[in-house]
């Protein structure tokens, strides 16, 4: 655990820097627009260590796949966002002294990011042999006009006299710090010292997937006017260079504007033409105006979805902090995107779609964004079936396997124990079908494209399974449940559960289908059989004297201990540990049986739930960051306030306190939505099954009240919980009957409900 940043209800801020906190710094303060997003590095260069990272909302390259034994079935590429074309560097001379933090003497530092509106602002003085001058930045990717990046600098000279030289540069040299053959993946097309653009496009590729083009503009302004300073170029590159001489008490303030389009949007040949549309548009308005409007599209989110939180600022910093990386990472607002773990802020988990979006993302927006947010997730899916027949076939296997990583729908991951066995999520990502449906009352999309992924996957799931003789049972062999720190298991719960529950929804489903799509998929009387028996002989493990279900087969034959019988200075273990040790141990890096008893909650008794939290719980190292939410939200059912308490707290501030210390690798952004849903599933208790919406609050003993809003079935719902009780108001919408602790209560508009 490590906090490097202040505790503040709407601000990441610090006034420390540290060298060796560097990439850790870039990726708390990474910002995005869900078209583009940038870490935290500095715009005059550092040449210390530091990632340097600038993303493009679905712009990828398939990096050829690198591992030591190549396995059948392997896919040809792991497909990773790319580290775009830098924009934001603006060098700086100072008396002929480059600026660069790892180097030069300065004071005064601060560097807040302001959550209302994902300001990036920076602030420190340069202290030069015979002059010092304080510099402040500030920098914003609009959420209104997408394809702009605004940046700003202001120098003040404190003393003595200065000439400053500032460099703004686009640099398409740009490399992947983790491409497997160190690949540069952007070549040249264009550098227009006249339009001040460079245009590059990614190298071709033998694998049929999508070629990208960016153009990259940029025009500097002062006191709202442009500026023109003298333009050199290279390769994929271009400098602007300007020059300004400085008495003490002067300042100047120097704006860098950029416009990035990409073939996604905009063909070649019109994408010069565009970006000097849209600068057009951008210049109209100053610096000033256009944060205006950006900051006051953020206020309508934010009032839509902010989570208020009394009395522990270090909870109210953390969610908010989550909610703001969430929207600026995805808002739904283009159906192609979807959700990478690690959003815009790091390479890792290559920006590719994952479970963690259904499993994660899905039931938060559900009630933050309007369903067509969630159903463009389910489509998604659903228009990337091809790929999931492909990967299915890869294994030999029938029906659609929905890849672990993903661009197209085809898997990119290579890991065999991953690729092939950790197949769980071809139930999780249909189980968002059943979320939506539940929760928005709109059963038009299971009826009919819904039905062609949860057959797909049944037929999978179906051919995945083998008849043991012995057992008499339906068993499933060689699998890796969510819990990656065991792998090749036989009959892990919560897989097989998850399999039985898909195929037992899609032989519920399929009846009322519509006639469109019960021909498309051609169910016949046999497989429905099949499918059935299925349902009623799965081997699901169970240890009846413990009370539990059996995470596999040889769970029990482990050396069940503790987490806490590891020494603090070998956690984390993925950290510490041979991988050889992890596998045999019997710690869990996130929940396995409990993310099943968590998904299937209306399934389970109390002491079901009880008694697998109480023996999973003390065994799970939370290594990944999507396990501690889940616990927290069946502490809280089980009355564990305590316990929900804390793993909130270690949700909600995973990144903010680097709870597993890989933060450097950038954030976890699909995890970001566990804090909150352990508020709103966990702490309130909010459950919506058979068209019921409930509640059963708590609320922490040290918090003084909290609240949220959904929007549940076209009516606007804002929950208050505080030590005295619940008080649920209407904000929009018709009458709604809803349940609190069990007791039935009408909702009327515009009147709150003390409960
Ligand atoms: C987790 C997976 C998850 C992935 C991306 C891994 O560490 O074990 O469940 O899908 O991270 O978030």
């Amino acid at each position: 655990m490590k906090r490097i940043f202040e505790i503040d209800p709407w601000q990441v801020v610090t006034h420390q820097f540290k060298q060796e906190d560097k990439r850790l710094q870039e990726s708390m303060t990474a910002i995005g627009n869900d078209y583009m997003g940038l870490r935290g590095n500095f715009e005059e260069g550092y040449s210390g260590d530091s990632l340097q990272g600038t993303y493009l909302a679905g712009v990828w390259f398939p990096d050829k796949t690198r591992v030591g034994w190549w396995k059948n079935g392997y896919p040809d590429y792991f497909g990773k966002s790319i580290n775009a074309p830098s924009f934001i560097g603006l060098g700086i001379k100072i008396n002929g002294e480059q600026l660069d933090l790892a180097k030069v003497k300065f004071s005064d530092f601060a560097l807040a990011l302001d959550m209302h509106q994902g300001l990036l602002t920076r602030s420190f003085v340069y202290e030069g042999p015979d002059v010092k001058v304080r510099f402040e930045f500030a920098r914003f990717l609009h959420i209104t006009l997408k394809e702009a990046a605004l940046i700003k600098v202001k120098a003040t000279v404190l003393s003595g006299k200065a000439k400053i030289e500032f460099t703004s540069t686009l640099d398409g040299t740009v490399v992947n710090e983790d491409s497997n053959y160190d690949e540069r993946f952007w070549l040249p097309i264009e550098e227009d010292k006249v339009a001040r653009s460079i245009q590059v496009k990614t190298k071709e590729n033998d694998f049929g997937t999508p070629q990208f083009t960016v153009l990259l503009k940029e025009s500097l302004r002062h006191d709202g006017q442009v500026v023109e300073g003298e333009v050199t170029s290279a390769s994929a590159e271009l400098a602007e260079k300007l020059t300004v001489a400085l008495a003490e008490g002067e300042s100047y303030e120097l704006e860098k504007d950029v416009i990035v389009v990409t073939s996604r949007d905009v063909a070649d040949a019109d994408q010069k033409a565009k970006a000097t549309d849209l600068m057009t548009q951008l210049q109209s308005k100053t610096f000033e105006e256009n944060l205006a409007d950006h900051t006051a599209a953020w206020k309508k989110r934010w009032d839509k979805s902010d989570v208020v939180i009394s009395g522990d600022e270090a909870a109210q910093q953390g969610i908010r902090f989550n909610i703001l990386q969430l929207f600026m990472t995805y808002y739904g607002e283009d159906k192609r995107l979807n959700v990478g773990p690690k959003g815009f802020t790091g390479e890792k988990y290559g920006g590719a779609t994952y479970w963690d979006t259904e499993a994660y993302i899905v039931p938060m927006y559900l009630c933050v964004t309007r369903p067509e947010v969630t159903k463009a997730l389910l489509q998604y899916r659903h228009d990337q079936l091809d790929g999931a027949y492909h990967n299915a076939k890869q294994q030999g296997l029938a029906g659609a396997l929905f890849p672990m990583v993903t661009f197209t729908g085809v898997e990119c991951h290579n890991e065999w124990e991953i690729t092939f066995e950790e197949i769980h999520r071809n139930a999780d990502i249909p189980f968002a079908i059943y979320q939506y449906t539940n929760y928005t009352g709109d059963e038009s999309y299971v009826k009919d494209e819904g039905m062609d992924v949860l057959v797909g996957t049944a037929r999978f799931w179906a051919d995945r399974v083998h008849f043991s003789k012995w057992r008499n049972k339906y068993v499933m062999h060689g699998v890796t449940g969510p819990n990656e720190y065991e792998n090749n298991v036989n009959n892990n719960w919560f897989t097989s559960t998850m399999a039985r529950w898909l195929l037992k929804y899609t032989l519920e489903r399929l009846p009322k289908a519509t006639e469109a799509a019960q021909k498309r998929v051609n169910v016949t009387e046999e497989e429905k059989a099949k499918w059935q028996d299925i349902v009623d002989n799965i081997y699901l493990g169970e240890d009846k004297d413990l009370g539990i279900f059996l995470q596999q087969d040889d769970f029990l034959d482990k050396d069940i201990r503790p987490v806490s019988s590891i020494p603090a200075e070998e956690r984390p273990i993925n950290q510490h540990w041979s991988w050889d040790k992890i596998l045999r141990s019997p710690f869990i890096k996130q929940a396995d049986v409990l993310q099943g008893i968590y998904f299937l909650n209306d399934q389970y008794t109390m002491e079901q739930k009880e008694k697998n939290f109480d023996f999973y719980e003390p065994l799970t190292v939370h290594e990944s960051s999507l396990s501690p939410c889940i616990h927290s939200i069946l502490a809280a059912e089980l009355g564990k306030k305590e316990k929900a308490v804390e793993l909130y707290q270690r949700t909600a501030r995973l990144d903010l306190d680097n709870y597993n210390n890989d933060t450097v690798d950038g954030l976890h952004i699909t995890s970001m939505s566990g804090s909150w849903l352990a508020i709103v599933q966990g702490f309130a208790g909010m459950r919506y099954n058979n068209d019921e919406l409930s509640f059963k609050p708590f609320i922490p003993d040290n918090w003084t009240e909290y609240s949220f809003k959904i929007n549940y079935r076209d009516r606007l719902i804002e929950v208050k919980v505080d030590q005295t009780g619940s008080h649920l108001t209407l904000i929009a919408g018709e009458n709604l009957t809803v349940k609190v602790n069990g007791q039935e209560f009408e909702l009327e508009e515009g009147k709150t409900v003390n409960a």
